[in-house]
């Protein structure tokens, strides 16, 4: 486990560092930015989306390790995935860093996150580029924020 958990922490330290999939998309049909305000961190997230498809995504921001690391795992994630795989996605992963669920089988690099469960002040973190990237999926304009 313990073993595990290295794995994990070297993950996030590698993708907050170096994120991937960072910039913007000139071309990109969705988008939206998100908001923490109990930080000030934001994010905004691109899309190119075709046929209910997720052809290509990245994003931009400043943040903390986990928030950005989170980001880029979950663009690394998500290219290619329909709007619904996306959808289900989101809700594995919103489970198990919330402690609600342990089940990470699904979540593929993204399990590197679930320790988060235990610190709940950073699930916001983990989560905020996920609320931003629904938004942005369902066209709404206002700017998300972690406190509503
Ligand atoms: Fe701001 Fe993590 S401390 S998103």
């Amino acid at each position: 486990m313990s073993d595990m958990r290295d794995l994990y922490q070297e993950l996030i330290i590698d993708h907050g560092r170096n994120p991937r999939n960072f910039g913007d998309i000139p071309t990109a049909n969705r988008c939206n930015e998100g908001f923490n305000p109990l930080c000030g961190d934001k994010i905004k997230i691109y899309i190119l989306e075709k046929d209910n498809k997720i052809e290509d995504i990245k994003f931009k921001g400043e943040g903390c390790a986990i928030s950005v690391a989170s980001a880029s795992l979950m663009t690394q994630a998500l290219k290619g995935k329909s709007i619904k795989e996306a959808e289900n996605l989101f809700h594995d992963f919103h489970e198990v860093v919330t402690g609600k669920a342990t089940g990470e089988e699904n979540l593929g690099k993204l399990s590197a996150l679930s320790g988060v469960a235990e610190y709940p002040v950073r699930v916001k973190c983990a989560t905020l580029c996920w609320h931003t990237l629904l938004a942005a999926l369902h066209n709404k304009h206002e700017i998300v924020s972690t406190e509503e």
